[in-house]
């Protein structure tokens, strides 16, 4: 590629999965107001998630990202943001806590709404309309006109990352995360066994604080204590959005997408000589890509270089998420392979995407077994070949939702229609997700 990167190149090469837009005069429109709009993140915050994430290259910090699979507008509320954030927050501190490991908390939310699909378009009954895409393209009734891609959405995507941008930087700051709160930040639906572990893990914690307290060490003089650094992330799939978002740092002179702290390329768009690829090679973000079961080494390495070509820690994130059967044959040639080319990323584990499966009653869901199954084969992976496991991500809500089989709660395929409330894929819920995340603990644990 010799002409030089600017934020639209990417328009001239082959993209897939983006929606046609049947009314180019209002899409102008949109994406002309967008331009204008405030950023939503700065630069600078990007540069220290990147140096967050190096550290995690390096075994010294354990990413936990997590959220929706798609935000959507009907479920926008506060209730919904802060369940989000607590349950990361609880899930933060049965690691850091639990495994003396600091931990780089990521949401998937803010900005998370475009979806890639597998088909086009989808027929019920002999009928055959536009693929839903998510609610910045589309809506998910199923009726023409709803189904239509309308730039408007993107406004409302905008307008919405923005106030949920702003709740969670007054949760992250303003004192719900003071970890004086750990007990308040419990839900209800998080009972029994699993209750009483946290409950127990946060006595322990409230009991050093108050040592750390009667030795002068209170929030006023450590403010880890009373905030907590929380950056956002989404799939930067939907260009004409992001695009829309990239702005030059006054500070550098670089560019930079500024709709999130971290985006991602999704397992369907990597394409070295695909618009994706493209667009994110010239944006300094941290950036991620997943790493799917038909991902091949000679491609990978070439990618990493169209993503990486300095090899800055911190600067790519590979997100591998193979099927807990098909992991322990398909990652280690990868992570070998990286390694003896001196790659320096950052690895973390999906261990939902490579896990889905369509119940005889009907519901996409994810066996919990398999959930953890995955994690603790890609951690064996990586213990085997010498790499670090640098942390997860998840598809999780802190609402009581019944679309994962499995866990503490023991919910099977017959109780999934109680409360699946999905707009996209299946997600852990509050107890499945704190479940994972003392699994997780355990295992850092018995690693140092
Ligand atoms: C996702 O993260 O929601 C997703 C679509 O993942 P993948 O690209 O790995 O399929
Ligand atoms: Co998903």
């Amino acid at each position: 590629m010799s002409d030089r990167w600017t934020p639209d190149r990417w328009r001239s090469r082959p993209a897939r999965q983006l929606p046609d837009y049947p009314d180019e005069a209002a899409l102008n429109s949109v994406e002309a107001r967008l331009r204008r709009y405030p950023p939503l993140v700065f630069a600078g915050e990007a540069r220290r998630l990147k140096e967050h994430l190096a550290k995690a290259s390096r075994g010294q910090a354990f990413v936990l990202q997590g959220g929706d699979c798609a935000e959507s507008f009907a479920e926008f509320h506060a209730d919904n943001i802060r369940d989000t954030f607590r349950v990361l927050l609880q899930m933060a501190v049965v690691l850091s806590f639990g495994a003396t490991c600091p931990v780089v908390k990521i949401g998937r939310l803010a900005g998370q709404f475009a979806k890639p699909r597998s088909d086009n378009t989808e027929t019920r009954d002999g009928v055959t309309m536009p693929a839903y895409r998510g609610d910045i393209v589309n809506g998910i009734e199923f009726d023409p006109a709803v189904r239509t891609p309308d730039p408007e959405r993107m406004i409302q995507a905008y307008n919405q990352s923005a106030a949920t941008l702003n709740l969670l930087r007054a949760f992250a700051s303003g004192g719900y995360a003071d970890l004086h709160e750990v007990h308040r930040w419990n839900l209800a639906s998080v009972d029994g066994t699993l209750g009483e572990r946290y409950r127990k893990l946060a006595d322990q914690l409230d009991d050093a604080l108050r040592f750390m307290g009667a030795v002068g060490l209170t929030g006023d003089t450590i403010p880890q204590l009373r905030e907590t650094e929380f950056f956002t992330s989404h799939e930067a799939l939907l260009l004409r959005y992001e695009q829309a978002l990239t702005r030059v740092d006054s500070l550098t002179g670089d560019w930079y997408d500024c709709s999130a702290h971290f985006l991602w390329i999704g397992d369907r768009t990597r394409q070295l000589d695909g618009a994706h690829v493209d667009f994110l090679s010239g944006v300094g973000n941290p950036i991620g890509m997943k790493v799917g079961p038909t991902t091949d080494p000679d491609e990978l390495i070439r990618v990493i270089e169209a993503l990486n070509p300095s090899n800055e820690p911190g600067r790519l994130t590979l997100i591998s998420r193979m099927g807990a059967e098909k992991c322990a044959d398909l990652l280690p040639p990868l992570l070998r392979r990286v390694k003896s080319e001196g790659r320096v990323v950052t690895w973390i584990c999906d261990p939902m995407h490579g896990n889905t499966h369509k119940t005889a009653n009907g519901f996409k869901t994810r066996d919990f077994q398999r959930v953890i199954s995955e994690v603790r084969t890609n951690f064996g992976c990586h213990f085997n070949e010498g790499t670090v496991a640098g942390g997860v991500h998840f598809e999780m809500t802190g609402q009581d939702v019944t679309e994962c089989v499995g866990g503490a709660q023991h919910i099977d395929e017959a109780h999934l229609g109680d409360r699946y409330h999905t707009h996209c894929d299946p997600r852990l819920n509050a107890a499945q997700a704190l479940e994972l995340a003392f699994l997780i603990a355990e295992h850092l644990k018995a690693k140092r």
